[in-house]
This record gives C-alpha cells, structure tokens and sequence, in this order.
C-alpha cells in the first residue's frame, strides 16, 4: 500500500515536472511601460517575470524618460527584469552600475531589436554580424558583473546564418538564459518564424533557451509546447496586448465571458486614466490608447470594426463613447 501511494506521487511529480513551465511578459517599448505592468499585473495573471523594455544612453547619459522605467517603487512586486541596450562594454557597464545601485540582481542585454536606426548604430541586432565583438564585451564585462546575465536575440541581422557563430560565442560564458525569437531582423514581425531553427540552437545552445515569437493562443502554446518538450520557459508579447487573458488560459484557468469583459474594461479604464495623468494633453493620450486597441481589438470578435471605431474617434469625448459602445455591444 505505501509502495503503491509513493509510486503515485512519484507519478504526480513526475508529470508536474514535465509540464511545469513559466511565462514571461516580453518588453515592447511604448506598450509594456511602468503604467501597464503595474496596471496588468493588478488584473491579470499567469505571468512569472515582466521584462522591461531596453534602457540606453544618450551621448553618454542616462535617459531621464526611462529612469522611471527601473524605479523599484513604479515595479510591481514580482520579478521585473531590467534590459539595457548597448554597443559596447563602457556602455553595458555604466547600465549595470546604475541596476546594481538599485537592487537589481539580474539583467539582459538586447541583441535582437531590428529597427534600422538601433541596428546600425551597432546595437541591438547589429551585434549579431559580429560575434567577435560580443565576445570581447562579454569577456570584459562579465567577470565585473556581479549579477545574472541573459541575452535576447533573433537569428541574424540579415541572414539566418549569423546565429551559428553567435552561440558559439555565448557557449563560452555562464548566461542565465538565452531569450531566442527565430526570426532574422529584416523580416521585422513579418513572415513565418523558423521553428527548425529554434530547435538547431537548442541542441548547441549550452545555454538554457527561452522560446519567444507568435504564440498568439492557448493552441500555439500548446503546438510549441509539444512540438518543444525540453523547453520549459516562453515569452510572450503581442500576444498578451491582443488578449490579456493568454497567460492565464494558457495556465489552465478560464474565464467566463462576462466576466472577461468587466475585467477588461475595468484595466482599460484605469489605464486611461492613468496616461491622462501622466502625458501632457488629450491629443497624447489619444495617440497612446489608439495605439493600445491596434492590439486590444483582437480581444473582440469584430476586430477590425472594433479597431475602426476607435480609430476614427477625433476627441477624448468621441474616443470614451466609442469605448462604451464597444464594451456595452455584441462585439
Ligand atoms: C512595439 C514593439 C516593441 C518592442 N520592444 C522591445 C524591447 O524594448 N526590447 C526587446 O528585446 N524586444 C522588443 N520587442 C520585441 C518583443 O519583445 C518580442 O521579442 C517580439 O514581439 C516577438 O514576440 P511576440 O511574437 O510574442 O510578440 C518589441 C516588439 C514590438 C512589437
């Protein structure tokens, strides 16, 4: 009889073990700011770890805008993990010190942002061409750096064969994890990721690896999860901004339709109320929450009339009648 209920529990841990996972909030520069993560975090569920999107100098200096960003006090009690994106060692070292200052105890570096004005200033996915210079700042920096480092990255800058090079590079320093998303930066978001290539980097990678990219539902979690069993953490982005419900579902836990949608407009209207406060005049708050529905619209059936809608609200008071509209109607 014991043998019998410590096999069982071997089995339930077993099991828990294999499908054990965690999530977390993927940085999105001009969405997943202080305000929405603390916002979020106070509605939703399902997330282990809130990536705040890259930090940077200017000539130098820190970015008073995103000083803010890093504050322990604007983080909500969870784990938030502060990214800095850099072109060199001085620059990595000036970051950390100003994390380490207060509190951090972990950070990651940026090696994927494939907007043009970042890549060609050698940062973000312009390190991918050159893994001998990412070699040479790690092999500086890291023995400084007292606390864990990860990196996120995409394929290449311009070519899938970039990231061969690369993990040779990384294989020879402690990182905490690897943040991967397969897609080279020139496609931007567009096109298919490279799934294949995910699992070719797994296998080299003597870094643990982090999935990242188009997990948009429970079913492509579940697709990846099976298609990636050795994977145990993934990152999510648009995903959550498209349906902020996602980690949860994702955890197994559902939500009655009703219920989602008070939920629903009760975040939104604090987040409104909180770039009210924040941003100087309507137009701003305008522009911010517009932005916002280009991904919240996806959370009703009638996207695009959704979307629409807001769109082509020209005030604050158009723009409220709208929300009401949406939320009070068979969208
Ligand atoms: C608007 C926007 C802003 C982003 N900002 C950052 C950023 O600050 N740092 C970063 O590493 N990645 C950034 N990303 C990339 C995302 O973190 C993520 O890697 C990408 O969206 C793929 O994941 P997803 O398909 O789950 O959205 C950004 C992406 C978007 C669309």
């Amino acid at each position: 009889m014991r043998a019998k209920l410590l096999i069982s529990f071997s089995l339930i841990f077993i099991s828990f073990a294999i499908f054990a996972f965690m999530l977390y909030l993927a940085p999105l520069q001009g969405f997943t700011d202080y305000i929405f993560r603390s916002i979020f975090s106070k509605y939703f569920g399902g997330i282990d770890a809130f990536f705040i999107p890259y930090l940077s100098l200017k000539n130098g200096q820190y970015i008073q805008k995103q000083l803010k960003e890093i504050l322990p006090e604007n983080n909500p009690p969870l784990r938030s993990v502060p990214q800095v994106l850099i072109a060199n060692s001085n620059e990595l070292m000036h970051l950390y010190s100003l994390l380490k200052s207060l509190g951090y105890t972990e950070l990651n570096i940026n090696m994927g942002c494939p907007y043009p004005m970042v890549a060609k200033r050698g940062r973000g996915s312009g390190l991918l061409p050159f893994p001998e210079k990412v070699l040479s700042i790690l092999g500086e920096c890291l023995p400084k750096i007292s606390m864990d480092v990860s990196v996120k990255i995409r394929s290449g800058l311009n070519d899938e064969a970039e990231i061969g090079a690369m993990v040779k590079v990384l294989n020879q320093f402690r990182l905490s994890e690897i943040i991967y998303h397969p897609r080279i930066a020139s496609q931007l978001y567009k096109g298919r990721i490279n799934s294949r290539m995910f699992e070719e980097i797994r296998l080299e990678s003597e870094n643990k690896l982090v999935f990242n990219g188009d997990i948009f539902s429970q079913a492509d979690f579940r697709q990846r999860q099976l298609q990636f069993p050795e994977t145990d953490t993934w990152m999510l982005g648009r995903g959550i901004l498209m349906n902020p419900f996602l980690a949860e579902e994702i955890n197994g836990q559902d939500t009655a339709i009703d219920e989602k949608l008070v939920r629903l407009q009760n975040f939104h209207n604090e987040l409104f109320e909180a770039y009210s406060e924040k941003l100087s005049g309507p137009g701003h708050v305008l522009t911010k929450m517009k932005q916002f529905w280009s991904y919240f619209s996806y959370s009703f059936r009638n996207q695009h009339k959704v979307f629409k809608l807001i769109k082509k609200s020209s005030s604050i008071e158009k723009y409220l009648s709208a929300v009401k509209k949406i939320f009070g109607g068979e969208w």
